[in-house]
């Protein structure tokens, strides 16, 4: 039998054809001179696929959509934040025993902190889903005040209580006091770019507006923050973010960041750039 020394990378999620983590992850392996490849699996059964972690020395796997929750038990060892979080993004594998984490939070708290200091201020964050818990977790974790607004009242609340932080409803976003907006909520993402989650007269009263969606790079959401002077955080740099960190957690060395945030950006904008075309050629 001929033995390869590369190593086995990838991503569980289903679906996982338009994810862009095998490209990003893929160039910084090139980069790095790894001798490594990185694969998205379609995973049926979340089970098998983490048996096979062990049986095929995979040794590390991204965990997206609908997995982050679910693989929690079926782990060895989980770190203390994703444990807070109640999500799992990214598994290494270490002589068979697994081990998760969450990078999400990283990325979140990473791109958001370079952009304005995160300590003491106070940040509205709309959703309760997986993202927004990241949300908070990071915000907390660098000694800001999350401000949990959810269009559902009672999972809203559960947050806010489950992280020692406030609720508000979402009806109330017109009169909230805080530094900082954040939407985690999928609202405005590809294809209901028309979409919004917050009305446009309500943005001038926040300094900075972030959007943790980067498909589209520019929602309606940051043009029209934009448009009322908040500055605009996309939700690129997060998700660069939360892949080197996952490199940093696989391998223990520095990913090549700018060059991933190049790579990933212009596969967006040619992925615009396709569509706009395909719009001009059906109107001929
Ligand atoms: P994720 O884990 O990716 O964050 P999720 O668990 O499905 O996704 O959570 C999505 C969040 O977006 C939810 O908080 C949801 O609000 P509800 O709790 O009221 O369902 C929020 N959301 C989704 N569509 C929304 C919409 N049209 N307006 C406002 N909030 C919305």
């Amino acid at each position: 039998m001929v033995m390869t020394k590369t190593e086995l990378y990838g991503l569980f999620g289903n679906p996982v054809a338009h994810s862009l983590s095998p490209l990003m992850h893929n160039c910084a392996f090139r980069e790095m001179k790894l001798d490594a490849i990185y694969v998205p699996f379609l995973v049926e059964d979340l089970e098998g696929a983490v048996c096979a972690l062990r049986a095929l020395n995979i040794r590390g796997v991204s965990v997206t959509i609908p997995f982050k929750t679910a693989v929690l038990p079926l782990l060895d060892e989980v770190d203390d934040s994703a444990r807070a979080i109640g999500a799992v993004n990214t598994i290494l594998n270490r002589d068979g025993k697994l081990r998760g984490f969450n990078t999400d939070w990283v990325g979140l708290a990473g791109c958001l902190g370079e952009a304005i200091e995160i300590r003491g201020r106070t940040f509205a964050i709309i959703g309760a889903g997986g993202a927004a818990r990241a949300a908070v977790f990071g915000i907390l974790e660098k000694g800001g005040r999350p401000i949990v607004m959810n269009r559902t009242v009672e999972k809203g609340e559960a947050l806010g209580r489950e992280f020692g932080c406030s609720f508000r409803p979402l009806n109330d976003i017109s009169t909230i006091e805080a530094d900082g907006l954040i939407n985690t909520t999928p609202v405005g993402m590809t294809p209901d770019e028309a979409k919004t989650p917050v009305r446009r007269g309500d943005l001038s009263r926040f300094r900075i507006v972030m959007d943790v969606i980067y498909n589209p790079l520019g929602t309606r959401l940051l043009r029209e923050a934009a448009e009322a002077g908040c500055r605009v955080v996309d939700g690129l740099g997060m998700f660069v973010r939360q892949g080197a960190e996952q490199i940093r957690i696989w391998m223990g060395r520095e990913p090549p960041v700018s060059l991933m945030h190049q790579i990933v950006r212009r596969q967006l904008e040619n992925k615009k750039k396709g569509v706009e075309d395909s719009r001009v050629q059906g109107a001929e």
